[in-house]
């Protein structure tokens, strides 16, 4: 099909020389002051001039800004958010041209180097309303610019940035309702749900309290200060949790959304209406196939949890060799008892944090004694403990007690979801874990309800449905890196995820946290779902207004997502 139309093009004179390119901002197609003061005319706010945070620092010797608010929040998920032009990771507000030259703003003015704008685009909408999206939809369509649907930028691939681009900020989205008899539009009246809508601006910290606040929990994103979107990318992509391996993944505990779609038609869906696009946007990647402006969760009855948490420092590799291996086959366990959770280990230490929900202590304390037991003997440096709490948000915040933190730094990350037969033969699982220099983080959000999900009820990839767990690795760059050091990083992440690769041949990986450098991306992140997912794409986005990295759709464009290549 794609040779194809590669032909097809080529038998088109003019076709190959003038490449359909976005117009991006200084090209002389951006649109002109008089065609930007009639789209003011339609918004609801002043149309915004997003800039990277650091700039309020700039010039040193006379900051334009309150450097000082910067300095203090550089780390904070939610002031990081409140920004429109600032991204979680400041690498993604930075631009690298192909030479090497680096356009940055670095909070360190003592660097030397000057502010520059990099890779945020200079002019969006801060949308308000339904309305507010839609023209601004209609207005980067007819120009055809490039368009950055940005929530809270916590994107791992810099999808939330792009140089010279359009801006759509869902930020200030923020209506909240909870209705325990919600019936979703086309349904009969006796089909109903205990939900809560979220606009696509609402943080999980945001959900979170609305859930309590009512009586119920919500399953959702988990870091400090709960900014990650409630209603943006983290349900597009899949959404993971501990809460998971009990209650689904983000995609399994949708009942409906609305979307705005490249048309300017804002639209219903779910399993009655619209259900192509309920099927692809539940898995199928965020900033593809329009932008969400509501999306509608199930709640569940909030029970109380037992909290399980560990730390060693091991006193030799041998030690750590046999805690590794008593811990890797105990992983399968985890949502079998529907325990989730998160785990960073190396051949030095292991750290974890596992919820038992619903769970007697009595119970948990029976199950996890043998191995706590093996922990305390292998180093005198082990904290062991388990620990009830009455629900989800006491156990939240005794886990994130403050909002910073996970932010605010340049890294890049790698991962690969590990199928659960791969514990069968988990030695090998073990040699390969203890073999990366720089650790690795195990997210325990697979197995339990999200394998017994249908793989075909939603377009995330069904790999998930037979991992065991998501396994993330990474690394970062002080800001000043020169461009070979950030490539040495980048280039030892590759090589780290290539010792994965070779644990899982031709394995899977998470959209939402993966590596920009997937040499397949169509197959890693979407499986064979990825044919439906891109004709379902094209049918609501049939010219290419959403394109993301490595998103359903991107191959057709060149690596910096504005030239469309066939
Ligand atoms: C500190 C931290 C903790 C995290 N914890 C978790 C976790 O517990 N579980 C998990 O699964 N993931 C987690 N993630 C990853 C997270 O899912 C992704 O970063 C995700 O992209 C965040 O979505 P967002 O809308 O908040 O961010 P953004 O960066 O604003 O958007 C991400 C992508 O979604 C698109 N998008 C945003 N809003 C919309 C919309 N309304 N309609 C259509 N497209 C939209 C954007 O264009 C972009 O492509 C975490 C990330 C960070 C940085
Ligand atoms: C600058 O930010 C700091 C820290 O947030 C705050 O205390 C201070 O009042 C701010 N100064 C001004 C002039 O707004
Ligand atoms: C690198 O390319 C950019 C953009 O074309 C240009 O502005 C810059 O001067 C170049 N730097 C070097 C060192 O050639
Ligand atoms: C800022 O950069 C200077 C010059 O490289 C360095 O000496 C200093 O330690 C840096 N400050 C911080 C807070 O990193
Ligand atoms: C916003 O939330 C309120 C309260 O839940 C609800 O009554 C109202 O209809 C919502 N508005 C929109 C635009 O969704
Ligand atoms: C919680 O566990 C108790 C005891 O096993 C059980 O009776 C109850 O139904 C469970 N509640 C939920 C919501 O799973
Ligand atoms: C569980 O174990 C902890 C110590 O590890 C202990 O303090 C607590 O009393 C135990 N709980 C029960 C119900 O046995
Ligand atoms: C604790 O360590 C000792 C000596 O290394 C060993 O003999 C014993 O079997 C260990 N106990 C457990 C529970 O691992
Ligand atoms: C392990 O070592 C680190 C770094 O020295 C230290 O911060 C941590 O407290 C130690 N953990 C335990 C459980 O002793």
């Amino acid at each position: 099909m794609k040779n194809f139309c590669w032909i097809a093009l080529l038998a088109v004179p003019g076709v190959l020389s003038n490449p359909r390119c976005r117009c991006l901002y200084d090209d002389p197609c951006w649109p002109n002051d008089n065609e930007f003061s009639q789209l003011q005319s339609k918004l609801s706010q002043q149309l915004i001039s997003p800039v990277p945070p650091e700039s309020a620092c700039y010039p040193a010797s006379n900051p334009s800004g309150n450097c000082t608010d910067v300095e203090l929040n550089a780390v904070n998920g939610r002031w990081r958010s409140d920004q429109a032009g600032s991204m979680q990771s400041p690498n993604f507000e930075t631009f690298i041209f192909p030479n090497g030259t680096i356009e940055a703003c670095f909070l360190n003015t003592s660097l030397g180097f000057p502010c520059d704008q990099g890779n945020v685009p200079p002019i969006g909408v801060d949308a308000r309303t339904i309305e507010d999206i839609q023209t601004a939809v209609v207005f980067a369509a007819k120009h055809d610019l490039r368009l950055v649907v940005k929530n809270t930028g916590h994107d791992y691939l810099g999808r939330s940035s792009a140089r010279g681009a359009f801006m759509i900020w869902t930020h200030h989205l923020k209506n909240i309702t909870y209705n325990s008899n919600f019936v979703p539009e086309g349904a009969s009246e006796s089909e109903t749900y205990n939900a809560l809508t979220l606009q696509s601006g609402v943080q999980w910290f945001e959900a979170y309290d609305a859930a309590q606040a009512n009586g119920r929990m919500i399953v959702g994103g988990l870091s400090p200060g709960g900014s990650v979107g409630a209603a943006g990318g983290w349900v597009s992509g899949g959404g993971h949790s501990s809460f998971a391996p009990r209650h689904g993944l983000g995609v399994d505990n949708v009942i409906q959304f609305t979307m705005m779609v490249a048309s300017g038609e804002h639209l219903t869906a779910n399993t009655h209406i619209n259900s192509d696009l309920f099927w692809a946007v539940r898995g199928g990647g965020g900033g593809t196939y329009g932008i969400l402006t509501s999306v509608t969760y199930r709640t569940h009855e909030i029970t109380p949890l037992i909290g399980i948490f560990f730390s060693s420092n091991f006193s030799s590799p041998a030690v750590g060799r046999e805690v590794i291996s008593e811990f890797v086959k105990f992983c399968p366990k985890l949502p079998d008892l529907e325990w989730g959770g998160w785990t960073s280990l190396s051949s030095a230490t292991i750290n974890s944090i596992i919820v038992a929900p619903n769970a007697s202590w009595a119970d948990v304390n029976a199950t996890i004694d043998p191995f706590f037991n093996l922990l305390r003997n292998a180093s005198a440096d082990t904290i062991t403990s388990t620990i009830p709490f009455d629900g989800f948000s006491s156990w939240y915040q005794a886990v994130f007690p403050e909002p910073e933190g996970e932010v605010g730094a340049n890294i890049e990350i790698a991962s690969r979801l590990i199928p659960q037969e791969l514990f069968e033969d988990s030695e090998h699982l073990v040699e390969v874990l203890l073999s990366l220099p720089n650790g690795i983080g195990l997210n325990h959000v697979g197995g339990g309800k999200v394998s017994r999900t249908d793989p075909d009820s939603a377009g995330l990839n069904p790999a998930w449905r037979k991992a065991l767990i998501h396994a993330v690795l990474g690394g970062g760059w002080p800001e000043g890196a020169t461009v070979d050091e950030i490539r040495t990083v980048q280039q030892q992440i590759r090589d780290e995820l290539s010792v994965l690769e070779n644990l899982v041949p031709g394995g899977d990986s998470y959209f939402n946290e993966a590596s920009l450098y997937e040499p397949n991306p169509q197959h890693t992140f979407f499986g064979d779902h990825y044919e439906r997912l891109e004709s379902i794409k094209d049918k609501y986005d049939p010219l290419g207004l959403f394109i993301v990295a490595e998103g359903v759709g991107s191959e057709r464009w060149d690596s910096s997502l504005n030239c469309l290549l066939y």
